[in-house]
């Protein structure tokens, strides 16, 4: 009789440990209807720096040319009522999953954004070929270790191609 109520006691807390660990992954896709505006972005960078450390949700958002790709990482139902402000946002269009799931660990350390938006309409193609090289070859080295950030990277890399 002991041991059963170990054992239970013992399930209990593992299944309690796979919980906290077990992390949903989330990737998205958008279009902007126009070019942002340089505070726009900064705004919402600032924003979601603060509200993803706030709920503990990880990940990146890349932007280039009027597209936008992010992954978000953490407790299943923090992302998914993330997701649903995200795809709420009037700032753009054609949000849709582009994949879902679980992992056992985190594949980001924190959230990030990079984006390229030119200073003007005639901006040197220096500072963009710098920008897209640079991503070009995170792309290349970071570690794809999840279905979720296979697409991720993925669709990075088709952004700049
Ligand atoms: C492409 C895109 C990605 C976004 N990512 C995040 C994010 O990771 N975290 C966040 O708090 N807001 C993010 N936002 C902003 C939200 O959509 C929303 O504007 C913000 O959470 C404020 O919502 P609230 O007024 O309901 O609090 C994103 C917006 C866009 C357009």
């Amino acid at each position: 009789m002991i041991f059963v109520i170990f054992c239970l006691f013992c399930f209990e807390d593992i299944g309690a440990n796979l919980q906290q660990r077990i992390m949903f992954e989330l990737v998205y896709s958008s279009q902007v209807p126009k070019c942002p505006k340089r505070e726009r972005m900064t705004s919402l960078n600032n924003h979601s720096i603060k509200y993803n450390e706030k709920h503990g949700i990880s990940g990146s958002l890349v932007f280039y040319k009027r597209k936008f790709v992010g992954i978000l990482e953490g407790e299943e139902n923090n992302v998914k009522r993330l997701y649903q402000k995200i795809k709420k946002d009037s700032m753009h269009t054609k949000v849709s999953v582009l994949a879902k799931g679980f992992v056992w660990e985190r594949q980001f350390t924190q959230w990030n954004m990079m984006y390229y938006l030119p200073k003007s309409n005639t901006s040197s193609h220096l500072e963009e070929n710098f920008f897209s090289s640079n991503i070009l070859n995170l792309v290349l080295l970071v570690d794809k270790k999840t279905y979720a950030s296979q697409i991720f990277w993925g669709s990075v890399r088709d952004m700049f191609s």
